[in-house]
């Protein structure tokens, strides 16, 4: 189905042709929503624009185009202002696209034509560390775009590159050797992980040759010792048990894991194949990528300024001791997604502190001949109500599963008050709902590179730009048609919206096609949030001003099917930022 911004558009162009203005190549038609629906629903500045180019009068250019322009029955028109095309769209339009959204599974958003495969790399906790609340904006920013690119057309891959092999292990190794409590990696193995890593990391900090052990304990590990292996296959398997009880929770999967440890194999040979390229070449016993100096330092990733000069800031690939690291590893990663998946884009959902490294990557991919497009969707952090990173009293970044924990709770005290009514285990189950939704929608609804500060009751409050609201609403769409006593025929064929409520609200179920393709232009799902707040304050302006149930006939039915597609797009908007509904709260 096209959107009427489309179907705006076509004519336009149609129009131009019609009227015989010479357009030159590649100038952009575009028709946007109006900012003031006063003056009408969408607006067109391409005669000012063009006029401009072709040295005419703006107005009259309009003049022209608005002659030519054939809108019978869509949009009336009128040129405001400079020279802007304004359309109205008609109440029986309207009527028509209610009807249409109303029957269609795709609620109004058009496939993609080139479907791409795109390669989501998100979450990517390290083991054996613990999976703070950092890793909770990447989990939840990347499962969104994902879901939302597949929902678009595109084949998504989605890959949890864990980071399942790195220094960490000489301590994890010692700890378990030493100080394992195996009753403890059986009830909740991230814990305990992360109990004994804690420990010998503070044990090594007072007594050196515990340090000393602890490097021992990784280079037998990455000698193959089997001992050791063993040990670290354990305990990628047990963090694998404990994180997947957190995404579960989150109702959050992933199509394949693979994290550092599985490119090992490839890194001696990718080292070889990177200084026979004559990219990587020696510098003080390590083996490093230098700058490709095709551009200015300023913005060259291996360039820093050191005391006023510009020096070298390569991207080492193999350390002096012999060490592979992060890096050698992510550009293994990269050949692998192009030759396994065919990958057009890679999408890096990943912390803005990582930055540099992938621009090296990126750079250093690109100067090895790869046409995928690469890109970090990189993201700020997440503040305590004092400004300051998020951190627990005793100074720690909190855990995800206590965040989630504590938003549930909050969630259950705000619902005592709200549902007290209902059975315990509903109450339950929806302060799960809510308080997993209401942390994701916080999520969601930010710009994600400005950083935000976490506010446990302003998230889960009914009142606000916050999930319960949505679900809320959800819930108000599904009550009304509980009470419905009669067994419902709804007619789409007869939808007439006429009153400003009515027009407002199909106006805004219009723009679920119109809004959600353009999340992917600049990867944010925060459009498609803001979007979902303005249906429900539509759907809520219009519930007041326009009775649904006390009215009759034809209205009735209109007024219905507006109610009924809005729960269908709520929910289905939701669930693209990974927020599930309930049905009654
Ligand atoms: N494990 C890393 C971290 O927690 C993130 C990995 C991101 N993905 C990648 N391909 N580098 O910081």
């Amino acid at each position: 189905m096209k959107t009427i911004l489309e179907l705006l558009e076509a004519r336009l162009v149609a129009a131009l042709e019609r009227a015989q203005i010479e357009v030159p190549e590649g100038f952009p038609i575009k028709v946007v929503p109006a900012q003031d629906v006063r003056h009408g629903d969408y607006q067109a500045n391409a005669a000012m624009a063009l006029a401009k180019r072709l040295k005419m009068n703006p107005r009259e250019l309009a003049q022209q185009v608005l002659e030519a322009l054939d809108v019978e029955g869509l949009a009336t028109l009128e040129v405001a202002g400079p020279g802007f095309i304004n359309f109205t769209i008609t109440e029986s339009a309207w009527s028509d696209k209610v009807a249409a959204l109303f029957h269609d599974e795709r609620m109004g958003v058009s496939l993609v034509e080139e479907p791409q495969n795109i390669v989501v790399d998100f979450s990517a906790p390290n083991v054996a560390k613990p999976m703070h609340v950092g890793h909770i904006r990447s989990t939840i920013i990347g499962d969104s775009l994902s879901r939302i690119a597949g929902f678009l057309g595109h084949k998504v891959i989605t890959d949890n590159h864990i980071g399942d092999w790195g220094t960490q292990f000489g301590m994890v190794i010692y700890g378990w050797k030493n100080m394992l409590d195996q009753s403890a990696i059986d009830a909740d193995p991230l814990q305990e992980l992360l109990r004994i890593y804690r420990a010998v990391n503070s044990l090594c900090k007072e007594d050196p040759s515990i340090k000393d052990t602890c490097r021992e304990e990784l280079v037998k590990l990455q000698q193959g010792d089997a001992e050791n292996f063993k040990i670290w296959e354990q305990c990628v398997e047990v963090s694998k048990i404990g994180l997947n009880k957190i995404y579960d929770r989150l109702d959050v999967s992933f199509d394949h894991w693979l994290g550092e440890s599985y490119y090992n194999q490839a890194l001696a040979p990718l080292v070889k194949a990177l200084v026979h390229e004559g990219l990587a070449r020696e510098s003080d016993g390590a083996l490093c990528v230098f700058s490709g100096e095709a551009m200015p330092p300023k913005q060259d990733p291996f360039k820093e300024k050191r005391e006023g000069e510009w020096v070298d800031f390569p991207m080492i690939v193999r350390k002096k001791d012999g060490g592979f690291n992060y890096a050698t590893t992510d550009i293994a990663t990269v050949d692998y997604r192009l030759n396994e998946w065919n990958a057009h884009k890679v999408w890096y959902v990943v912390d803005a502190r990582q930055s540099l490294h992938f621009q090296q990557l990126f750079d250093v991919s690109k100067r090895r001949g790869c046409g995928a497009e690469l890109e970090h969707v990189s993201f700020g952090t997440i503040l305590g109500k004092d400004g300051k990173p998020l951190k627990t009293r005793d100074g720690d970044l909190p855990q995800l599963a206590d965040v989630l924990d504590d938003a549930i709770k909050a969630s259950a005290a705000v619902l005592e008050e709200k549902s007290g009514h209902l059975p315990q285990d509903e109450k339950d189950e929806l302060a799960k709902l809510i308080g997993i939704g209401s942390v994701k929608f916080t999520e969601l609804s930010h710009h994600r590179s400005s950083d935000y500060i976490f506010d446990l009751d302003k998230m889960v409050a009914l009142q606000g730009d916050t999930a319960p609201y949505l679900q809320y609403s959800y819930v108000r769409v599904q009550s009304i048609f509980r009470k419905l006593e009669e067994e419902l025929a709804l007619d789409p064929a007869a939808v007439k919206v006429s009153e400003a409520g009515e027009v407002n609200l199909a106006r805004t179920l219009a723009k679920y096609g119109e809004v959600l393709p353009t999340v992917l232009d600049g990867l944010k799902p925060n459009i498609l949030s803001s979007y979902l707040l303005d249906l429900a304050k539509a759907f809520h302006s219009f519930f007041e001003a326009c009775p649904v149930l006390k009215s009759e006939g034809e209205q009735r039915n209109s007024r219905l099917i507006l109610c009924a597609t809005t729960g269908k797009v709520l929910k289905h908007g939701l669930s693209l930022l990974g927020i599930q509904v309930p049905e009654r709260m």
